[in-house]
Parts: structure tokens; sequence; C-alpha cells
């Protein structure tokens, strides 16, 4: 198995910039985990379901997906879906399937797989709990609500995306409470993850911190 340092947090504290530059300062592969349930989620709005399918037709219609991650983009079935994933509808459809866990037993192989090949930085919400309790270092980036509501909004203003601030900040709360409370794998800060708050340091003051506890904890 090659390295493995994992990134967990909630949404919008800042977990992809940071995961995205540390790999790259370090040579190792990126894995954007909520890039994968995104991804399921794209599928399933496309065949037209909702939070109201059942774990049979779940389990069926799963069987016709192919997700492939690489450098950086998600691939649907072929597909380059990188983009399209990246829409408000298809963030709250991500939290809502993540919650059943026949789309997460689904999403566990894929990402297991990941590391057999690279050393990785892999970023999410369960990455230091579930899928890779063994990884040689673990971090937790976290920010105050109302930080994280509003790097969302201004992430979603700058790709394009119509959406007022409230209408983040409601987004954030929402996804908070539907990752954190759900039975499967929820949001959670692994016993020997170290845990960041960035409310109050910049992107390159929270990469900075984080290349020094791998110089200094890792791969020892
Ligand atoms: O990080 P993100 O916003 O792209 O993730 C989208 C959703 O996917 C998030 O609301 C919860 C889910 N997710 C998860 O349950 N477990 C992960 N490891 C990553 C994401």
């Amino acid at each position: 198995m090659k390295k493995i340092i994992t990134i967990d947090g909630p949404s919008g504290a800042g977990k992809s910039t940071v995961a995205k530059e540390i790999a790259k300062r370090l040579g190792f592969e990126y894995l954007d985990t909520g890039a994968l349930y995104r991804a399921v989620a794209l599928y399933l709005r496309r065949k037209g379901f909702d939070e109201g399918i059942s774990d049979e037709d779940l389990r069926v219609v799963l069987k016709d997906v192919q997700i492939v991650f690489n450098s950086g983009h998600v691939y649907l079935n072929g597909e380059d879906v990188s983009k399209e994933i990246r829409t408000p509808e298809i963030g709250h459809y991500s939290s809502v399937f993540s919650a059943r866990p026949v789309v997460r037993e689904f999403l566990l192989g894929l990402q297991r797989d990941f590391p057999k090949h690279h050393n990785t930085v892999a970023e999410g919400r369960d990455m230091g709990t579930v899928v890779f309790p063994e990884a040689d270092c673990k971090f937790f980036l976290d920010a105050s609500t109302e930080e994280r509501a509003k790097r969302r909004y201004l992430q979603l203003r700058q790709m394009g995306k119509e959406i007022t601030e409230e209408e983040a900040l409601k987004d954030v709360i929402e996804r908070d409470r539907r990752d954190s409370s759900r039975d499967i794998a929820p949001l959670k800060k692994a016993d020997d993850a170290i845990y960041i708050d960035t409310t109050n340091i910049d992107l390159q003051q929270t990469i900075d911190l984080i290349l020094k506890n791998i110089e200094q904890n890792c791969f020892k």
C-alpha cells in the first residue's frame, strides 16, 4: 500500500483547494471523494430518481454505473462530468444519496483501490474514520458556519451560479445537519486526526500548517 493522507471536514472548510495543493507539493495524487458522491447523484437525477428510491432499485440502477477519478477529473460511464456535478442541486442530492448505505458500499471499493496505485491525499467526510483508518496522517479542517457559507457563496458566484448569501447559509446548515447525523459513516473527526480551525486563517496559512505537520509527524 502506498502513502495516504486524509483530509476530512464539513462543506466549505477549504478541503478541496488545500488537498489539491498538498498533493501537488508532495507529488501525490489527489482523490476528491465528494466528486464520486456527486457523480452518483448526477446519474440518479438524470434518470429522474430522488430520495424516494428504494434500496432495491438503487442496487439495480448502480449496476449500470461506472465511476473513475483520474487527475482531478471524474468520469461517469466514460463521460467527463467534472463541471456538471458542481451545481447546488447536485450538491444537495449528493448529500441526500450519500446517507444511503447502498451508495456508500458502492463507492467504498473504488475509494480503497485508489491508493493501491498512487501515494494519495484523500479528501471527504469519512476518510480518516471509515475508508482509510490506517492512513499515515489525518487532518480535520473546520471553520465557523458563517465563514463556510461565505466561502461557498463566493465559490458558486465565481462559477457563475445564481445564489444569494442567505441561500448559501441555509444550504451549509442543512448539509452539516444531514452529513453529521446520518447513521452510516457520519462526518466526524477521527480520534487521531489533527484538528485545524480555518475561520481566521487563509488558504496559504492552512497549507503551510498542514505541510509542517506532515514533515514533523508523518511517515516515520
Ligand atoms: O465535498 P462535497 O461537497 O463535494 O461532497 C458532496 C456530498 O457528498 C457531501 O454533502 C456529503 C457526501 N460525501 C460523503 O458523504 N462522504 C465523503 N467521503 C465525501 C462526500
